[in-house]
């Protein structure tokens, strides 16, 4: 082992009965940014993403689309796999449960479950949705709009009887509601803890585990009739990944209880009711945190086959840009709240604050140092109060971001780095640089020097977020690649003055949009991509 802190993230494991769409990169890419920061920050990373490929919606899609289900799930757990080089994530594993080392996990889980007297056989006769994959009782159901009963989420449900094991879930409400008082933070947001806590309150019903109706899952050891219901399934591969049922082993020991398993609203439930009663029924620690984000509409719209609205995040990178698509996602709505994707708010942000705040304020440094400082570090002289405040600020920075990082607050990380970008800016219209080269150009050397120092500090603090866009900006300060850690903030390794540097490339392009094609012709349309920045 390293020595190093461990950290532990986890995506929820994707349907494969959809083609991947915003809200599932949304989620995986808040993780992606935590596990990159984390790496950043000398932590030993295990980040985990991949496919939930068992179970009657999965099923039932296969047979929609005429082939098998393991002919389906291999196609469509690829797409889920092809979204990651998309998207830039840094996945340190991808699970399917179809693989065989989750079946033996799932086996072993369940068998120990079993000899704890955890679950039992029985009957279930109820309500299912499979679009849900949940049980619901008579009491959840809604009124549908044709006098139709309804799952609380909308989807449609029916009457399920058949034989079923069940775990003893009645018997761990008051365990849980201790847990969820001992571990105030396990739930965040706040008012998704609060739901949770009050669900459990209201009563626990013994949950039925196994489904003997159609056969697309992992066999119930000794009971090849029976196959477990896929939630019980899917939960598991947060263990699978890291070697269970061999709990000795170093990766378990290393990396569980998780640190943190991001998952959306719909599917709180699940994690953080069954999943940590599951576990402490086994003998095994909950994780430490379950965190609900919100759901995306498009264009004040639900996501939608339906409507076919749902953006293909391929043709949203082909628009605007890897980088620029992670920065938004994350900027326009507070972490846990719902958000709208418009297009216009996107344009807006990529050219108000990448393209000019932080884009042209490298651009412009880096510009008057090539052309006034001989292509190099300049030398700095004293520095007065403003320089001082600016620096300082900087070196504030790093605290605010992890503890904003910590609590999953993406939009309140980059609102703090954004709070030094903006103030670079008023410095530099403050000092005036271009003005000092013909005054004191001793001075101006300073000035430009604490401005290259503050774009070292954004573009270490940015490269969780906006990866290459960072490291192009670093390239530019000429930072060693293997000085890009957050151990090399501060004034300790601050860039050596003399040191040559490349020639300044924009960072940020503005995005332009593309003139109808009716119109081409008519006038010179501006390049689609490209420009200041
Ligand atoms: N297979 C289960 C998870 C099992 S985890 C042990 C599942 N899969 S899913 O593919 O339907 O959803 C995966 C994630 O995508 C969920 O966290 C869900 O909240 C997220 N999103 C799906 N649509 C979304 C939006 N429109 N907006 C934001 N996230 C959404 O559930």
């Amino acid at each position: 082992m390293s020595g190093r802190p461990s950290y532990y993230v986890t995506t929820p494991i994707y349907y494969v009965n959809d083609s991947p769409h915003i809200g599932h990169t949304y989620t995986t890419l808040a993780c992606d940014v935590l596990a990159r920061f984390k790496r950043l920050d000398g932590y030993e990373v295990k980040f985990l993403t991949g496919t939930d490929e068992h179970g009657q919606k999965v099923d039932k899609a296969a047979e929609a689309a005429g082939v098998s289900p393991n002919e389906f799930t291999d196609k469509v757990s690829q797409n889920f796999r092809d979204l990651l080089a998309v998207m830039n994530f840094t996945n340190d594993d991808f699970i399917r449960t179809t693989e065989e080392r989750h079946k033996h996990a799932c086996q072993a889980l369940w068998q120990r479950l079993l000899e704890r007297d955890e679950i039992y056989l029985g009957s279930y006769a109820g309500w299912y949705a499979v679009r849900d994959e949940a049980f619901y009782t008579e009491s959840e159901l809604v009124d549908g709009p044709n006098g139709d009963k309804l799952a609380p989420s909308g989807a449609p449900v029916e009457w399920v009887e058949e034989p079923s094991y069940f775990f003893r879930l009645s018997a761990w409400q008051e365990r849980l509601l201790r847990f969820y008082d001992d571990n105030p933070e396990f739930v965040l947001p706040q008012t998704r803890r609060n739901e949770v806590v009050s669900f459990v309150k209201g009563g626990l019903q013994d949950l039925s585990v196994s489904r003997t109706t159609f056969k697309w899952g992992i066999p119930v050891p000794g009971d090849p009739d029976h196959v477990m219901y896929v939630w019980l399934d899917a939960l598991t591969n947060y263990i699978t990944a890291i070697g269970f049922p061999d709990a000795e082993s170093e990766s378990f020991q290393t990396y569980w209880p998780a640190d943190l398993h991001m998952v959306g609203k719909d599917i709180l439930r699940f994690h953080a009711v069954y999943w940590p009663a599951f576990l402490m029924a086994a003998g095994l620690e909950p994780p430490k945190r379950v965190f609900a984000h919100g759901w995306w509409t498009i264009e004040g719209q639900k996501i939608s086959k339906s409507l076919g609205n749902a953006i293909d995040p391929l043709e949203l990178v082909d628009t605007y840009g890897r980088d620029q698509v992670r920065y938004l996602l994350l900027r326009e709505v507070p972490f846990g709240n719902d958000g709208d994707f418009s297009h216009q708010a996107a344009i807006g942000r990529i050219n108000g604050e990448l393209a000019n705040d932080l884009g042209n304020l490298a651009q412009r440094v880096l510009s008057m140092v090539a052309k006034n400082c001989g292509g190099s570090v300049p030398e700095p002289g004293p520095y007065n109060d403003d320089d001082r405040e600016l620096l300082a600020s900087c070196e504030r920075l790093l605290d605010a971001v992890r503890s904003s990082m910590d609590a999953q607050a993406f939009h309140e990380a980059l609102e703090a780095i954004w709070t030094v970008v903006r103030a670079a800016n008023g410095y530099v219209d403050r000092q005036a640089p271009w003005a000092l080269r013909k005054t004191d150009p001793a001075r101006m050397q300073t000035v430009l020097y604490v401005l290259m120092e503050t774009i070292r500090h954004l573009g270490l603090l940015m490269q969780p977020v906006v990866p290459e866009s960072a490291a192009r900006m670093l390239d530019q300060l000429a930072v060693d690649p293997e000085h890009r850690t957050f151990a090399f903030m501060g004034a300790d390794h601050a860039l050596v003055p003399g040191t040559a540097l490349p020639k300044p490339e924009p960072v940020f392009p503005r995005h332009v949009e593309p003139e109808p094609e009716a119109e081409k012709g008519d006038n010179k349309p501006e390049a689609g991509k490209g420009g200041g920045g």
